[in-house]
């Protein structure tokens, strides 16, 4: 049977740009597809369908969408059209990049949805949901913020606390609020829509779908069947609908009801998928029923139950033909410097700033698949080891071969190799390519490759690379060039040691897709396949013999290490903007030792407030803010409009009046303190959601200076100024 693959990886959110972790999971998903590709099948290559997509629905892109005083589709447009640089710059190829807001998605949600509902397995009930007062709308989970009911940490989301850990309703929360006007939500009755996951059947069949060999990976196949309990007891139902206002997707005969955003999330994938095949032609129905197709999706630990509960159910039910093909490829998390990267901080590194840096996207794609392996484990970015990796491996085992042998080809044979190959250059090439129980290398690198373990992949073609920079240590051309009687023993070794060059460069092709065209270009030849690595039928070394090649051009230049530096700066800046004022202060220092400051040259200073309690201090929720935006006020004459980053995963809009102080391009960047719970407050040109702290003097006259806090470098955005 001809084997046919659909590909995706998960789909990522539409409300910010990539981050590294993203690239990772592209990364992981492209090497896959680029070996698959290079697999011939029946008479041609493997067909493969790769497709992504933006994640468009939901409340916080609505809400992000409104800040900004743009539509959400056009939101969403802006966040799209920033993706293909992020993804060309790193060699991602995707077939077909698409949205879930999106006729397909529309029509193929519903379908699915009336489908289920066929089955029986949609039901409705009528649950209590809070409700904003002030603001007129259901809450989402992550729109209200209260007490953990647990552990009693202050200003946890509704869902689950980041402290302990616990999971519960925002119903259990002890003093939610709701985070768009900090007004106490009331409960209102509202039908909701469910998914009926706790129907015996949905746990029959998850059981038996779960422990297909093959499917999963055996750590994941123990953790969800915890999440169903040894009957199924602990499958609960899926609440999958949505009060409008919502962005996202009418449910059929429900008026003002919407699919939860996970519910038409993995649909995207068909759609991306269907409307990709309309644009080439393909039949997407006859593509999904063939028993040769294998849908694949790659996703990371942190969206599991999604796709290995709701997801599988919501196909088998709605008779998705692929859903006994389908299989999950779970992938641990990317940390940087052994740190958890956050998405609302967008810490870790940029990869923009990689890319800007002139730094070269193949190193981190052979870092990366260096680290990775077929279990869910969390992998790190470490600079060094970054460093260390690239120059040894690529440089010094790899680029080496071709940059010390084909000089010569070049200048003493007219860019032509030898028609043959020496008997002791054959058994070099045998003992490179062939292990010692007599198979072929390429066949267990294969094996490694369709396994995900791109690790042991990459550590068996260095060793590859190692037999080869032996064979050329050892024969040293750069001796033989000085010898006329040597020319034809130099010209067998450079033809072999460019034999081998060739087959790394096949070999790590997946990896390295940019090195590969070019090394192609060099040797003249044709689009690389997995075939032109047998040993036993030649294809290994055959097609290069006698055969005239091009000159060589570098391939690939060292990292610097002063790159890394320049990655990671943003926390050195941060660092090196507050040591000014610290630096100010150890001047001042005599100050402590003489009388304690008065600051009487500029007046009394102010009264104190009368007395508070503790209590009545941690009313005031003082949270570290990161300024990512700042800009003039047309038609005030002292504010400047900031927009702050609080760690909530949105931003916030507060008006400063510091106009007289700082320039925007001062504060950009900049971390400071803000009053988060205060009520919002609107204004002549907006709503202001909080208040940033600035000091000032009793006497305006005598020192009319407004100064902004600043924390002390370690601070980040979201942290709790106690
Ligand atoms: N929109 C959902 C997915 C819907 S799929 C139908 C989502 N989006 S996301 O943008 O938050 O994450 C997209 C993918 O990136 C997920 O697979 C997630 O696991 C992955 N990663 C997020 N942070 C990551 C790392 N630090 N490291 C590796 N992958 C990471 O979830
Ligand atoms: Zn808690």
């Amino acid at each position: 049977m001809t084997r046919k693959l659909f590909v995706t990886t998960a789909l990522p959110y539409a409300n910010a740009a990539f981050h590294i972790g993203h690239m990772m999971e592209y990364i992981q998903a492209d090497i896959w597809v680029r070996f698959q590709r290079m697999q011939a099948e029946g008479d041609g290559l493997r067909e493969v369908h790769f497709v992504g997509a933006d994640d468009t629905h939901g409340t916080p892109i609505m809400i992000a969408a409104e800040k900004e005083g743009i539509t959400p589709q056009e939101f969403v447009a802006k966040i799209a059209a920033g993706r293909p640089q992020y993804l060309d710059g790193f060699h991602i190829a995707f077939d077909n990049w698409y949205s879930t807001d999106s006729p397909e998605n529309v029509e193929l949600s519903q379908g699915i949805y009336r489908k289920l509902r066929e089955a029986g397995l949609i039901q409705t009930k009528t649950v209590d949901r809070f409700f904003d007062p002030v603001k007129g709308m259901f809450l989402a989970d992550r729109n209200i913020k209260g007490e953990c009911p647990k552990c009693h940490a202050k200003d946890q989301y509704g869902d689950n606390c980041e402290v302990c850990g616990a999971a519960y309703q925002p119903t259990d929360l002890i003093n939610p609020y709701s985070v768009f006007t900090n007004a106490t939500p009331i409960l209102k009755p509202s039908e909701q829509y469910f998914f009926k996951l706790s129907d015996p059947r949905c746990f029959e069949f998850l059981r038996d779908w779960l422990n297909t060999p093959g499917r999963l990976q055996p750590e994941m196949v123990n953790k969800v069947s915890e999440w169903l309990g040894e009957a199924g007891e602990k499958l609960a139902d899926w609440d999958i609908s949505r009060d409008a206002p919502y962005f996202g997707i009418p449910i059929p005969d429900a008026p003002n009801k919407y699919f939860y955003v996970w519910l038409d999330a993995p649909v995207g994938y068909l759609a991306s998928l269907k409307n990709y095949c309309g644009k080439k032609g393909i039949d997407y129905d006859a593509l999904l029923a063939d028993p040769g197709t294998e849908q694949i999706h790659f996703i990371g630990k942190d969206i599991v139950s999604f796709h290995l509960l709701f997801w599988p159910a919501m196909l088998e039910f709605a008779k998705h033909p692929t859903i006994d093909r389908m299989k999950v490829a779970v992938h641990g998390h990317l940390t940087v410097n052994n740190e958890k990267m956050s998405k609302s901080r967008g810490t870790g590194i940029s990869p923009l700033r990689y890319l800007n840096l002139g730094m070269n996207p193949e190193w981190l794609r052979y870092y990366l698949a260096y680290k990775l392996n077929s279990r869910v484990e969390d992998l790190d970015f470490t600079g060094d080891d970054f460093v260390a990796r690239v120059n040894s491996d690529l440089i010094g085992k790899f680029v080496n071969i071709a940059s010390r042998c084909a000089g010569f080809i070049a200048k003493k044979f007219d860019g032509k190799l030898a028609s043959s190959v020496s008997a002791s250059s054959q058994e070099w090439i045998k003992k490179a390519l062939v292990a010692e129980d007599g198979s072929e290398r390429q066949a267990s690198i294969a094996a490694n490759f369709e396994s995900r373990e791109f690790g042991k992949a990459l550590r068996e073609i260095m060793e590859i690379a190692d037999v080869a920079n032996r064979f050329v240590d050892e024969n040293k051309p750069w001796v033989l060039a000085k010898d006329e009687s040597k020319v034809a023993e130099l010209h067998d070794v450079c033809t072999t040691a460019l034999i081998l060059f060739r087959q790394l460069t096949i070999l790590l092709s997946p990896v390295l897709p940019g090195v590969a065209a070019n090394v192609r270009t060099f040797l003249n030849d044709a689009a690389y396949t997995w075939a032109d690595t047998s040993v036993a039928n030649g294809a290994a070394w055959q097609p290069m013999l006698g055969r005239t090649i091009g000159a060589y051009s570098h391939l690939m230049t060292r990292v610097d290490a002063k790159m890394i530096e320049d990655l990671f700066d943003a926390p050195a800046q941060q660092a090196a903007a507050v040591a000014a004022p610290a630096a100010a202060a150890v001047e001042a220092a005599p100050a402590l030792d003489g009388e304690p400051h008065a600051a009487s040259a500029a007046g009394d200073i102010e009264e104190l407030s009368p007395e508070i309690s503790i209590d009545d201090f941690t009313k005031i929720d003082l949270r570290i803010a990161k300024i990512v935006n700042c800009e003039h006020v047309e038609g005030a004459g002292k504010l400047l409009r900031l927009t702050l980053d609080v760690g909530e995963g949105r931003y916030r809009n507060v008006f400063s009046g510091i106009k007289s102080m700082y320039k925007p391009e001062d504060l950009v960047g900049k971390l400071t303190v803000m009053v988060a719970n205060l009520a919002p407050r609107k204004m002549k040109f907006g709503v202001s959601e909080g208040m940033v702290l600035a000091a000032s003097a009793k006497d305006e006259k005598a020192n009319p200076g407004i100064y902004v806090l600043n924390p002390w470098p370690g601070a980040e955005p979201g942290m709790r100024v106690r």
